[in-house]
């Protein structure tokens, strides 16, 4: 029996890349999946049908899943995505928020298009698809169930020429951490993946270094390494896991620190201007030490094939 067995996920942009790998994985593992996609240009522009082309596979290999075709950051688009769940399915359980769009330029550059349709399809598009979502949990009693959030190193860490897309991805890591208190009392879990894997999305920025992509390099860095921790994710052995980010790429899997303060001093009154002079500089030499110790405890660890922590 799969882990996600008697389970309705919707997943939105999952008629390519890492959204399609989530689709086909979790209806091998049981669930009855919507495969929504508009079928767009990286850059959100065209549509086509591609979301039945995965419907369709998913069917051909004996699964359940039925196609959205929506724009799923419209308020009318998120509405019809729980609607297709529960219309084809009976309900929904596990919504991933996985669409996305690029449209990278320096801010020296960036148009105003394309600075708020990146935020919408990103941040909006989040909006519009857990809302309605999160209204129909608090209502229908059908508690336990999943959101999963995509957001990147571009806005956690920062990523030149991508000021759009980095706001719209530190914003949903934000967005998140206040869904998962607000969807806490009803055991639904909320959670966030911060990908990287090679797909249309990523596979020009590569060939923009000169750089060659071979098909042994789609094997390792290929958008199937993301499928298992949204799987485990959305299953019921994470039904303690909520407001954390997990990072994801070929073969790594790891958690990342959230915002938290680091080092504080306090005193009965605002600060002068000479004291910030003399504290700045242990606050900033605090955060230093604190830097180097998370990067070096991030570094990954080893695992050799057959091993367990059990062992
Ligand atoms: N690939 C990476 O390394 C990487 C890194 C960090 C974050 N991400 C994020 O992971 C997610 C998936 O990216 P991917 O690499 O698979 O990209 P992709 O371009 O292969 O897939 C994204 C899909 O979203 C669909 N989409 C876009 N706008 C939509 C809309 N308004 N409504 C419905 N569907 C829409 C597209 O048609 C496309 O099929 C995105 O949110 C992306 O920002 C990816």
């Amino acid at each position: 029996m799969g882990v996600l067995e008697g389970k309705v996920a919707a997943v939105t942009g999952a008629g390519r890349g890492i959204g399609r790998e989530i689709a086909i994985m979790f209806a091998q593992e049981g669930a009855k999946v919507v495969v929504n996609d508009l079928g767009g240009e990286t850059d959100g522009s065209g549509r086509g049908g591609i979301a039945e082309e995965v419907a369709q596979e998913i069917i051909a290999h004996r699964g359940e899943a039925v196609p959205h075709g929506d724009d799923i950051a419209t308020v009318a688009g998120g509405q019809s995505l729980l609607d297709t769940a529960i219309d084809s399915f009976g309900g929904l359980d596990i919504l991933v928020n996985n669409a996305g769009i690029l449209r990278d330029r320096t801010l020296f550059n960036m148009e105003e298009e394309d600075w708020d349709e990146v935020i919408r399809v990103h941040m909006k598009g989040h909006y519009c698809c857990s809302r309605p979502f999160a209204r129909y949990v608090r209502e229908s009693g059908r508690h336990h169930c999943r959101i999963i959030n995509f957001s990147s190193v571009s806005g956690l860490f920062g990523n030149f020429g991508q000021s759009n897309y980095g706001a719209a991805k530190a914003g949903i890591a934000g967005f998140s951490r206040v869904l998962a208190l607000e969807l806490a009392k009803y055991g639904c879990t909320v959670n966030t993946i911060s990908p990287a894997a090679l797909t249309r999305m990523t596979i020009p920025l590569r060939e923009r270094r000169g750089e060659t992509v071979s098909d042994q390099d789609l094997i390792d860095n290929g958008p199937q390494h993301i499928a298992p921790v949204a799987t485990w994710l959305a299953s019921e052995a994470a039904s303690h896991v909520t407001s954390q980010i997990i990072h994801v790429a070929h073969g790594l899997v790891g958690i990342m620190q959230q915002p938290a303060i680091v080092k504080s001093f306090q005193h009965e009154r605002a600060w002068t201007l000479d004291e910030l002079d003399e504290y700045m500089p242990k606050l900033l030499q605090a955060k230093k030490r604190h830097d180097a110790q998370v990067a070096d405890a991030g570094k990954p660890e080893m695992i050799k094939e057959g091993w367990s922590s059990e062992n």
